[in-house]
């Protein structure tokens, strides 16, 4: 029942990739890569019209994760010191609320993943059914990911507790200690509950010093593509 379950969380993971990339993507572009399970498919999708059609794009990505896709796929590695201007940037989500503002950071590169998204000209999500939200904190029950400084870490914990979150250290998996991020730092998971106003929890979290990027990306999406249970496509539109 599981297996069952598990191929259709990625049949619709590939669904949602392969369209991010057959209606977003143009010959001669600068993409933004994200990062996570379901970037993976909207990554061999571009391998494959490369391949098929002979497709030049430079890809700018958003961790190691997804510059190992790049690298490995035989894709053209960009970066944002040379490409400063992103065309598309196609990225997955934690959890999307219904104006698709989403949480993000499961995977713990919100923020290269939100500079990327900050420097592109559309930002366009790729998930499947189990992302889909009317509020965000309504599936999502990990929390917030907070990207910290490190030795802010205790003090920043009671700040969100004072806030009336729950706050969790994440820790590495393999090794003994905190989980350290692509760019040397901590992150904290906050659960806030149901956010009604995420606009201004994300104002109010940065505004700490020793906050480096919190996971809630606020009226940056373009368009979302959600892989459905049964095979079909749901997209929604800013
Ligand atoms: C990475 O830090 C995250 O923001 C990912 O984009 C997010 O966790 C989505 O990953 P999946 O596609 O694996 O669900």
């Amino acid at each position: 029942m599981k297996k069952k379950v598990d191929n259709l969380i990625e049949i619709a993971k590939k669904r949602a990739g392969v369209a991010a990339v057959d209606e977003f993507v143009r010959d001669g572009m600068i993409l933004g890569i994200g990062s996570g399970s379901t970037v993976v498919y909207a990554v061999n999708r571009l391998v494959e019209r490369t391949k098929n059609e002979g497709l030049k794009v430079i890809c700018i990505p958003t961790s190691f994760q997804s510059t190992q896709l790049i690298v490995n796929g035989g894709l053209t590695l960009g970066d944002l010191s040379r490409y400063p201007k992103i065309d598309v940037d196609i990225d997955g989500a934690d959890e999307v609320d219904e104006n698709l503002n989403l949480i993000k950071g499961g995977g713990g590169c919100l923020l290269q993943e939100k500079i990327i998204a900050s420097n592109s000209e559309k930002l366009v999500i790729v998930a499947d059914y189990r992302k889909d939200s009317k509020i965000l904190g309504e599936k999502w029950k990990k929390g917030i990911p907070i990207e910290i400084v490190s030795m802010a870490y205790v003090a920043l914990m009671k700040k969100m507790a004072k806030m009336g979150g729950s706050p969790v250290l994440r820790l590495a998996e393999k090794k003994v200690g905190p989980l350290i991020t692509d760019n040397g730092n901590f992150i904290l998971d906050v659960d806030f509950g149901e956010i009604s106003d995420p606009k201004m929890l994300n104002q109010k979290i940065k505004m700490f010093p020793g906050v480096v990027e919190t996971g809630l990306f606020i009226e940056m999406t373009e368009k979302v593509y959600f892989g459905q249970k049964d095979g079909s496509l749901i997209s929604r539109k800013r």
